[in-house]
């Protein structure tokens, strides 16, 4: 989604805004832009649509000078993908501002801004900042007053950068339910709404919080907290060390990302598992106090995450002895829920950041939850810093928009999550050292998966003309099948549903066709049969299917159906095993499709607007 850089140096810093955009890249967007204060005192801005390297190419043709500067990768939300959309948007040559988020009165101000004599050059919410800001100025001669009078008549969710022409080497920021993070440098400081934007450039950062303002120039970084009243915030040093070229040998990141699931998950699962036991401090220090009390788990989630999130209710549930409920982040916050005794709020995001799942994590903050814990891989997010527990994922930066490492990650945590509250609810010590000693195997299963890939290439070409396809499963498959349907359609733009198996006679079957391929996830577990019915089922009305299965299930194939042999695995960590075949799957189908596989179109890898 949006993303923001700006810079206050005493050295020239086009060049870290652009490199920042391009750290950014991954987030998705649609167009970008710069703005940069020259020692004339004059901005200079250009936008383009499409990718920073257009906007890079057209700096390249006329640089922009200048020690003052704000960038952005625009989604767009309000108005189309144009360059007089893209940010930065500029009031009377002098006000230049950057913006992620939605302002949700932007109609009224700007007809009141259009009544003050103000005309539009865009249709986005965003320009009604940069002129509230100018009209603001008037009255006020310092310009973080002005900002702050024009903030307080937005409503809606905001990070957003100022650049006066009036004012070389100042920015000031705001930040509203949309990230922010200052990176402090000596002699020049940063603004972005994700640190890797400037890892080239500093290691230190300051998270804003919500309603924080900040005053930043080269040498000197004020904040002051929604109150106005001047705060100090926690400096953070960063290990990050992600190299925006760092495809490695792989062609893009969602392949090197599949490929480093193996490595992914060792990572998480060093150290945590301590005298067959999950370490107590896994899930933060002082979690067994409150998990040993909660008899319910609600967990709130989006896409992939929501998947995952899926999966461990048959965990918790069957294993832990807990009751647990998985809803969608947008519908949990908007409808009155029933909040069970000693329930667990568990949020699951890859980001830390998804708008929905954050206000959900907020929400449960007043309706009466034991606590809440969440299953993040990044560290410094704002459902880590507010949550009262945190397990993380540790996969390692995640850059492709459609998420492989994160969920495989994701789905450890929460088996050690139904350890950690099964100990308190009669599981016993032989059942945990069974899901302990399976968990174990994992690395290396995934890794005999990850063989598929070749044959997985080769059956990827009978899908690229197909228009839509159907995935099954029953029990933990079938959120792996809904994980499945939404990888593919996420980048090779196919439409795929995913159906609980036993769903498929009261509806779906009416579509099947030869032209409607059928994917199975078929491990040897206790509904092996209950599948099998299902897949003649398909047979019988002239199916076309693609059988992932252990070879133990027995599934001969013929002119309906391709049989791909799964390592045999553990019942328990199958649908993690099962998930690496369904991505390498969407891969190959999308390179033959030939889209853009790690930025597909119109998504955005951190959510941050609802
Ligand atoms: C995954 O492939 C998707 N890009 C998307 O569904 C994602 O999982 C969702 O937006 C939630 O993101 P989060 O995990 O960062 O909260």
């Amino acid at each position: 989604m949006c993303g923001i850089v700006g810079a206050t140096s005493e050295r020239r810093i086009s060049e870290i805004l652009l490199e920042g955009l391009k750290r950014l890249e991954y987030r998705g967007y649609d167009s970008a832009g710069l703005a940069v204060l020259n020692d004339q005192g004059v901005i200079e801005s250009v936008r383009r649509t499409g990718k920073v390297q257009a906007l890079k190419d057209a700096v390249g043709e006329h640089p922009l000078s200048g020690t003052t500067g704000i960038a952005h990768t625009r989604w767009a939300t309000h108005g189309g993908v144009t360059e007089a959309n893209a940010h930065p948007h500029i009031s009377d040559d002098c006000i230049a501002v950057v913006h992620n988020g939605i302002i949700e009165n932007h109609e009224k101000l700007r007809e009141q801004l259009k009544g003050l004599g103000y005309t539009f050059a865009s249709d986005t919410d965003t320009e009604v900042i940069c002129h509230l800001v100018h009209h603001e100025r008037k009255t006020h001669d310092d310009l973080f007053e002005a900002v702050q009078a024009a903030i307080k008549q937005l409503e809606g969710a905001y990070g957003t950068v100022v650049m006066d022409c009036r004012e070389p080497g100042r920015l000031v920021v705001a930040r509203s339910g949309s990230p922010l993070v200052i990176g402090l440098g000596i002699g020049e400081n940063f603004i972005a709404s994700d640190q890797l934007a400037l890892l080239p450039v500093t290691h230190k950062f300051m998270y804003l919080e919500e309603g924080d303002m900040a005053d930043i120039n080269r040498t000197e970084v004020k904040v002051y907290d929604a109150k106005g009243t001047r705060v100090e915030r926690d400096i953070h040093e960063s290990d990050g060390n992600y190299d925006a070229g760092g495809k490695g040998e792989y062609r893009h990141f969602m392949l090197k990302e599949i490929h480093e699931q193996p490595s992914a998950v060792r990572n998480a699962l060093e150290g945590r598992i301590v005298d067959g036991h999950v370490a107590d401090d896994v899930f933060g220090n002082g979690s067994l106090e409150l998990l040993k009390d909660i008899e319910h788990v609600q967990i709130v989630a989006c896409g992939t995450s929501y998947h995952a999130g899926m999966v461990a209710r048959y965990w918790l549930e069957s294993m832990a002895g807990v009751s647990c409920n998985v809803e969608i982040a947008s519908e949990f916050r908007y409808r009155t829920s029933h909040v069970h005794r000693n329930s667990l709020l568990v949020t699951i995001s890859q980001s830390g950041e998804t708008a929905d799942t954050l206000a959900a994590l907020r929400l449960s903050k007043e309706l009466g939850y034991k606590g809440s814990l969440t299953i993040c891989n990044v560290s410094t997010s704002s459902m880590v810093r507010e949550s009262d527990l945190a397990y993380m994922t540790r996969a390692g930066t995640e850059i492709g928009v459609a998420s492989t490492k994160a969920f495989t990650t994701q789905l450890v945590g929460l088996l050690m999550l139904t350890l950690a509250i099964g100990q308190f609810r009669g599981m016993s010590a032989e059942q945990q050292e069974t899901v302990i000693k399976s968990l174990k195997t994992l690395p290396a299963k995934l890794e005999e998966a990850l063989l598929l890939s070749d044959a997985i290439e080769a059956l990827a070409p009978e899908f690229a003309d197909k228009f839509h396809s159907l995935f099954l499963g029953r029990g933990t498959q079938y959120p792996i099948a809904m994980e499945g349907a939404l990888k593919l359609k996420e980048i090779s733009y196919i439409h795929a549903e995913a159906y609980a198996a036993g769903e498929l006679k009261h509806g779906p079957l009416a579509l099947i066709d030869a032209d409607m391929p059928v994917i199975v996830v078929a491990p040897n577990d206790e509904l092996l049969e209950k599948l099998k019915s299902n897949v003649e089922e398909v047979r019988a009305r002239g199916g076309i299917m693609y059988v992932f299965a252990d070879k133990d299930a027995h599934f001969k194939g013929d002119n309906s159906m391709r049989v791909i042999n799964v390592t045999h695995c553990d019942e328990l960590i199958a649908p993690i095993v099962y998930t690496i075949p369904l991505q390498l799957l969407s891969y190959f189908v999308a390179i033959i499709k030939g889209t853009d596989v790690d930025q597909p179109r119109n998504l955005a890898k951190s959510v941050t607007v609802e």
